[in-house]
């Protein structure tokens, strides 16, 4: 048992279940106990790899990518070059190298990072020290933006929901001897959850991601009113159906309920919710993450970066190529969809 799990059950004691996405962002974020609040947990010693930590080639591509469609909507400066959720940070170090050789470009843009753990802005500062954080989309300069997120909306709370005739049971998380467990709601009709009545029946789960509407919605309205473009690169598909809820501890999946705070949880993207979302600006076609770095030349840059490398360096350099790309790794599980302005075009490797 977990000192979070402690404190969740006594709150449950007290006030009764919690929702799933009550849960999650305790379990994520509880500034003392919650996971990103207090660990690193990228690469071999942790619980997960993610894209950029896999190989530079991912952040160089996308830098390349940011600066092509500021230089489509005639370079603007000063232009914010944002990143939700940064990490380790290395996303955006790779980003900014990448993009050095482009006249002009290090001179307009000003570095934002969205991140509320306080553990993960310090490793942020070490690698991007110019950059100033916020702990909301709100608060980004109202200017042109160019924002990238990978594996950000993923770590966003959900809540879940069980189809009941014309109604909804809410999944919820309660006790039962000692232990935290899953139960359901009475029934209810929920106007949030009309347009899913059409494509379930009864017994079927769905997922709702309550703060996704109001970030997509920030960041569209910035993008419509001054211009620039924002890459969203997550796991997920159009519309999720069933329980995507996840836990991942030492890089092997864990029941989500048992230690709360100690593993990652994620749920699955649903891309639908940001279309539905954006307000004024373009979305692009979904398109899976193999297909975006193939068509922005990530075979070119390995097999460049491959001409330096020998042995198991050689070996480590391939298999990140593959593991980026490949249909059978994360080429296709991952997807990538863009927001821009309507008087500009999409920003290179999608289409509108
Ligand atoms: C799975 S990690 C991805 C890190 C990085 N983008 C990468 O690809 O390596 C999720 C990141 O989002 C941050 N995060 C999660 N929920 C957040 C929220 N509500 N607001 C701001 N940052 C959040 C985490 O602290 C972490 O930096």
């Amino acid at each position: 048992m977990t000192a979070l799990a402690d404190l969740l059950l006594a709150r449950i004691a007290r006030d009764g279940p919690v929702s799933v996405a009550s849960f999650m962002a305790e379990a994520l974020m509880h500034p003392v106990h919650g996971y990103y609040a207090t660990r690193d947990p990228f690469g071999a010693a942790g619980d997960f790899t993610t894209a950029p930590e896999i190989s530079q080639m991912f952040g160089e591509l996308i830098g390349l990518a940011l600066a092509q469609a500021w230089l489509d909507q005639g370079a603007p400066d000063p232009v914010t070059l944002a990143e939700l959720g940064p990490g380790r940070g290395t996303l955006m170090a790779d980003v900014l190298r990448s993009t050095a050789a482009v006249p002009g470009f290090h001179a307009a843009a000003r570095v934002h990072f969205v991140e509320t753990s306080p553990h993960l802005r310090a490793l942020q500062a070490a690698r991007v020290p110019q950059a100033t954080w916020h702990d909301r989309v709100d608060t980004l300069p109202e200017a042109p933006l160019l924002l990238v997120a990978n594996e950000f909306f993923d770590a966003l709370p959900i809540r879940q929901f069980v189809r009941a005739s014309a109604g909804w049971r809410e999944r919820m998380v309660g006790a039962q001897d000692g232990q935290l467990c899953f139960g359901l709601s009475e029934a209810t009709s929920l106007a949030m959850l009309a347009d899913r009545l059409g494509g379930t029946q009864d017994g079927d789960m769905v997922e709702h991601c309550p703060a996704l509407p109001g970030i997509i919605g920030t960041i569209a309205d910035r993008i419509a009113r001054h211009g620039g473009a924002a890459l969203i690169i997550d796991y997920g598909d159009w519309q999720s159906l069933g329980d995507t809820l996840q836990a991942l501890a030492g890089h092997a999946p864990a029941d989500p309920l048992a230690a709360p705070g100690h593993a990652d949880l994620t749920a699955h993207v649903d891309f639908a919710a940001i279309a539905a979302h954006i307000g004024n600006t373009r979305h692009t076609r979904l398109t899976s993450q193999g297909v975006f770095l193939e068509r922005l030349g990530i075979t070119a840059r390995a097999r460049k970066l491959a001409t330096g490398l020998t042995g198991a360096a050689l070996d480590a350099h391939v298999a990140a190529h593959r593991r980026l790309t490949h249909p059978a790794e994360m080429g296709d599980l991952f997807k990538v969809m863009a927001l821009y302005p309507a008087t500009a075009m999409p920003p290179p490797g999608l289409d509108p």
